[in-house]
């Protein structure tokens, strides 16, 4: 075990109102483990309530028939009212977003407090006038612009729960998404802008309407948004301007208990479908803002950025509501870091004077392949902190980040959490954590990881390696699986009673500093986005030429992972390069552009235990090119099939 690293120690200068010191971590998080219900009632003091909670934690992980998680259960609030409102008085002139196009020509905005507060009246005011009320689902497919945010606050203001899905998304799996969660209306755009080009979101919206079982979506709002024409049809489609010109900057806002529905937001697990992660009102907020400011060690002043789409969880926590329920300043960007060069993130960053930038390993992979030109060309002197999330990140790039794109000044949060998490659970904190480049190191206040050995399933003590879980509960940990809450025990707190299993595998030092080494389940990481090999497969034999598929990971340079998936045809079609396409074409139109494999490899037919069931190994192997190390391949039914697999790997 790789025990030296090198280190950065915790910086001078950090000393804001909200900073935790080296010492305070030590004592508030003993505190936070020891009594932590008084603990999280004086967290939730950050929030304003229509009526302030007396009953804190009630939850039971430990049998599936009374399990259950709530917090703050008798709290009663308005996440709408937390992220404007409140701030009106001290700060309504201040901006609550900035928002900077794909397209550098296109001017950029600043909406203040005081304006975001009047186009989420009025999208509220639009959305009830539609029949909209508390309790329904709304799915929003959008691009990365300010109605967005305006969208999930005016849901959260009425009190529907809203279903953000991500804008590469094709239409097959937003229909997937609506029918779940039972969504009676879609808020879209005409278009989103990417990289240059122009994505047909509300033709992929009216694609998805046409899928059977999607009768319950009774409105289409639409955002114009680059003004294209698009198909409207009558009596179900509305443009979402003229409704909300109409509309009273006013609205009152639910009341909503803590535990009332705030969002469902679908991710992939190593089984099935997408799972619809439920997240509520008051624990959220809590959680989502408190980290925020802590992790980010916010302040007043501070312009922050989180490049991550509002489509993923991060999106929700740390450009929406973290930041705005603190009164920050949040920029949301809707293009993307090499458009229309590799310095753009840079230019972005000096022309709002960003002090705060919180991106995914991925991106900075891609671009610290440019060389540091287009990095040193700009200042970038606003910078004082630099966040990581999504991935593990390997010490080169976390050492150029902080070198090159921070000048050796901004210490580096890489902050390991999940969709099911809420908001982040291991990261350092600024003022408090020396980083080690790798680690996501200290456990947050009130978060107690527990490292499992793998081959004999009892806890580790100390250094090692091993399954994370996380004993007990917190606030903004998902209460269920929208519609499902035996999946949810089942999936994920069957195994160990009381403590939630997270899918990853992770290393304590000597120091008692987390590193999180990667998923263990059938869920691969792709450029920081998850993806299930079970979705992948489905796609794959949904093709009328598919007989079976597998879908594996592999080690990639920029991406972490790529998708390499083996294809066994149907008697009677023949292996081309022409079907190769169609195929590849076939997993974007079905799932979308993130599921599209760097490799496909025939397969004659796949490597299975007697039992039949698909030795993935195997194929991880075969995928990395180390064949030379199968391992004990006797259980197969057929060892003849791996032979003519590598075979077919060492010709290609
Ligand atoms: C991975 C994104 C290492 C991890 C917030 C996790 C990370 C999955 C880190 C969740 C990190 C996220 N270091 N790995 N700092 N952050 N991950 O649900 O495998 O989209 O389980 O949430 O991303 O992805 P999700």
């Amino acid at each position: 075990m790789n025990t030296t690293h090198d280190r950065y120690p915790v910086p001078q200068g950090f000393a804001g109102p909200q900073t935790v010191t080296q010492e305070q971590y030590e004592d508030l998080y003993q505190a936070s483990i020891t009594d932590a219900d008084a603990f999280w009632a004086k967290a939730a003091e950050r929030v304003d309530w229509y009526r302030a909670p007396t009953q804190i934690q009630d939850t039971c992980l430990t049998n599936a028939d009374e399990f259950h998680i709530r917090w703050y259960a008798d709290g009663e609030l308005n996440v709408s009212v937390n992220c404007l409102d409140r701030h009106l008085e001290k700060r309504g002139d201040k901006a609550a977003l900035i928002w900077e196009s794909d397209d550098p020509a296109i001017p950029s905005q600043r909406v203040t407090y005081r304006e975001l507060h009047a186009k989420v009246c009025k999208m509220g005011n639009a959305l009830r006038r539609l029949g909209i009320a508390r309790g329904d689902r709304v799915t929003i497919y959008m691009p990365m612009i300010v109605e967005t945010i305006v969208a999930m606050l005016a849901c959260a203001r009425i009190g529907a729960v809203h279903n953000v899905v991500f804008g590469g998304f094709a239409p097959a799996s937003i229909a997937d998404r609506v029918r779940n969660c039972g969504a009676s209306a879609i808020i879209t755009a005409d278009e989103g802008r990417r990289a240059g080009r122009k994505i047909a979101l509300k033709a992929n919206v009216d694609a998805a309407l046409e899928m059977p079982g999607m009768e319950g979506v009774r409105s289409v709002l639409v955002v114009p948004n680059t003004g294209t024409p698009v198909n409207m049809v009558a009596e179900r489609d509305y443009w979402l301007d003229r409704l909300m010109e109409r509309e009273s900057a006013e609205c009152e806002p639910e009341r909503m208990n803590a535990e009332d529905p705030l969002f469902i937001l679908y991710t992939s697990g190593s089984t099935g479908k997408p799972k619809g992660m439920l997240h509520t009102t008051g624990g959220y907020l809590v959680y989502a803002a408190y980290t925020h400011a802590a992790i980010f060690d916010i302040r007043d002043s501070d312009v922050f950025w989180c490049t991550a789409d509002v489509g993923w969880i991060t999106g929700h926590s740390y450009i929406a509501y973290g930041p705005l329920a603190n009164g920050a300043t949040s920029l949301i960007f809707e293009g993307v870091p090499s458009y229309p060069d590799a310095s753009r993130f840079w230019q972005v960053i000096d022309k709002h004077d960003v002090t705060i930038f919180y991106t995914a390993p991925t991106a900075i992979r891609a671009l610290m392949r440019e060389g540091p030109e287009p990095v040193l060309r700009t200042s970038r002197k606003s910078l004082r902190l630099l966040g990581t999330v999504g991935e593990p990140i390997n010490p080169e790039a976390w050492r150029w980040y902080h070198g090159v794109v921070g000048a050796g000044r901004c210490p580096i949060v890489d902050t390991w959490w999940q969709t099911e998490t809420g908001g982040i659970l291991i990261s350092p904190l600024p003022g408090a954590t020396e980083c080690k480049p790798g680690a996501a190191s200290v456990p947050f206040f009130g978060i107690r990881p527990a490292l499992v050995d793998v081959a004999s399933g009892t806890l580790i003590e100390g250094p090692g390696e091993g399954n994370l879980f996380i004993r007990g509960s917190w606030p903004g940990q998902a209460r269920s699986i929208y519609g499902d809450d035996r999946r949810y025990y089942e999936s994920c707190f069957k195994d160990y009673p009381g403590m939630y299993f997270t899918g990853d595998s992770c290393r304590r030092d000597a120091d008692g500093h987390y590193w999180i080494t990667g998923r263990v389940d059938d869920v691969l990481n792709v450029s920081g986005h998850r993806i299930g090999t079970a979705e992948l497969e489905s796609a794959l034999v949904s093709h009328p030429k598919v007989a079976e598929a597998a879908a594996v990971g592999f080690a990639h340079d920029i991406k972490g992972q790529g998708i390499y998936v083996y294809v066994t045809l149907k008697a009677g079609h023949a292996e081309s390069d022409s079907l190769r396409q169609e195929l590849v074409a076939h997993m974007r139109r079905e799932i979308g552009p993130i599921a599209t494999p760097d490799h496909l490899q025939w397969a004659p037919s796949l490597p299975k235990t007697r039992s039949g069931k698909i030795m993935r190994r195997i194929l991880r192997k075969i995928a990395e090119n180390t064949v030379d190390d199968l391992g004990d391949i006797t259980t197969l039914a057929d060892p003849s099939v791996v032979q003519a697999l590598v075979r077919e790997r060492r010709m290609a």
